[in-house]
């Protein structure tokens, strides 16, 4: 009977270790904590929501932008080369000439009533979909970069 009670046990034992470390292997953004990756995940789902709502209009539901008036976001490579420029543009807005993908855009993004929390639920849905892999963008990232932006964004 003690001896079955420690062969259970050990198979416990096993089977947590396992499920534990398998689970952890299948996760790309390995460097998150668990917390984290639940955080990405809300991130996620909450932003979509504000996309749909405040950005797809212009940048249309598959990220592609809109012919010469609206750049890309999927595949982005301005987006992803600076999350704090991004913030700073997403919530104040932007009127300059810009390159996208080597194509030069020159129109006028108004800034959007959304909070801070927002713009890093939206920011991380978008650096994550359509194959962009810009892991969690945190909200005390977001507060700060906000302080920072700087004129003309
Ligand atoms: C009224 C149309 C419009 C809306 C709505 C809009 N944008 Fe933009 N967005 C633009 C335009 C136009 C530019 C380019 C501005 C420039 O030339 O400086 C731009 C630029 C950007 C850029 C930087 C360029 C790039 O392609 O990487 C990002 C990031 C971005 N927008 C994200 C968003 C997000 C997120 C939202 C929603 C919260 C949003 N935009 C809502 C029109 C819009």
């Amino acid at each position: 009977m003690k001896n079955l009670t420690k062969t259970l046990l050990a198979l416990a034992a096993i089977l947590l270790f396992s499920c534990g470390s398998g689970s952890e292997k299948k996760e790309t953004s390995s460097t998150l904590s668990s917390r984290d990756q639940v955080r990405l995940k809300q991130y996620q789902v909450q932003g979509a929501k504000v996309y749909t709502t405040y950005c797809a209009n212009c940048h249309q539901q598959d990220g592609k932008g809109l012919a010469s008036l609206y750049p890309p976001l999927a595949g982005s490579d301005y987006l992803m080369e600076d999350m704090a420029r991004a913030a700073c543009i997403i919530k104040n807005g932007q009127s300059k000439e810009i390159v996208v993908n080597g194509v030069t855009y020159n129109s006028m993004m108004p800034g959007n009533p959304i909070t801070n929390l927002e713009v890093a639920e939206v920011l991380t849905f978008i650096a994550n979909a359509w194959g962009n892999e810009g892991g969690l963008i945190g909200v005390k990232d977001v507060d700060k970069w906000l302080e920072e932006c700087e004129e003309g964004y």
